[in-house]
């Protein structure tokens, strides 16, 4: 089983969007994905997949009460998710602390858990992170963005995790964004992969449906399966309703798409 925490230092660049696709892009290629939310802000897994409220949550995990594999709900696009609670903020550092262990117990029923978290660095953050054993950063083109990243690096790097890459979300190619090898120079990870600006992704949020699940076509979609092929080792299908272009001919040899 992969543990692989999606994190950012600042909020609303996209982890919960990019946890709830990958997991979903992940399961279509077959891998048993579980996404655990760990963040009790506004726009959390649960609200992004239009189910508010949930029996059971990963507070009651974290108090002993029961068995993370009886917190494992189903939703749009028959994703699998652990959803967080508002208590969860509360809950003491000595419970936060089990969560590693907490993970571990997703072995016999998940491939990869994908841990959604929280923005900033606090405690609740922290114990995201000591909890996978992998992370990719969620950056968007610009400097706020990157000083907080760099940040959760330093964190994660000091636990022994290791940082996967960052993924660029919300690219839109405007002269104005910092490109991604100064990322990667100023983050010194490697760039994993570029998800554009795309309406499609604001609209199913609006709507409590994960995007890959709403258009699969739309552009954001398209990247999302990509990222999950990167992750996963495995080949992407690309779907291309135009004509192909070089790009797309590209990326099926890449990708190893056959026609
Ligand atoms: N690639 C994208 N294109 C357009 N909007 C996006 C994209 N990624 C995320 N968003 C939007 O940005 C907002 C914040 O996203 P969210 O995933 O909740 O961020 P975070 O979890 O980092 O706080 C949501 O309204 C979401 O729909
Ligand atoms: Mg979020």
């Amino acid at each position: 089983m992969r543990s692989i925490v999606i994190a950012s230092g600042k909020g609303g660049v996209g982890k919960t969007s990019i946890s709830v696709n990958l997991a979903i892009a992940l399961s279509q290629l077959g891998k048993r994905a579980i996404v655990v939310d760990t963040d009790v802000s506004m726009a959390n897994v649960g609200i992004m997949l239009g189910i508010d409220r949930a029996p059971i949550s990963l507070h009651n995990v974290l108090m002993g009460e029961t068995n993370i594999r009886d917190a494992v709900y189903e939703g749009p696009g028959k994703i699998k998710y652990v959803p967080s609670s508002l208590s969860l903020e509360r809950v003491k550092k000595l419970v936060l602390d089990k969560l590693p262990e907490i993970i571990k117990d997703l072995e016999p029923i998940a491939d990869y858990v994908i841990i959604d978290s929280p923005p900033g660095i606090d405690r609740v953050t922290e114990a995201a992170v000591s909890s996978a054993k992998e992370m990719i950063i969620v950056v968007t083109p610009n400097p706020a963005s990157l000083a907080d990243a760099l940040k959760m690096i330093n964190m994660a790097s000091k636990k022994g995790i290791v940082t996967l890459g960052f993924v660029e979300n919300m690219a839109t190619g405007d002269k104005t964004e910092i490109k991604k090898e100064e990322i990667e120079t100023l983050l010194s990870v490697k760039h994993l992969h570029t998800i554009p600006e795309d309406p499609e992704v604001r609209r199913a949020t609006s709507v409590q449906t994960p995007f890959l699940v709403r258009n699969p076509n739309s552009p954001a979609s398209r990247e999302i399966r990509i990222l999950a092929a990167k992750i996963s080792g495995e080949k992407v299908y690309v779907e291309t309703k135009v004509k192909k272009g070089f790009f797309a001919s590209l990326l099926d040899a890449i990708f190893g798409r056959k026609n």
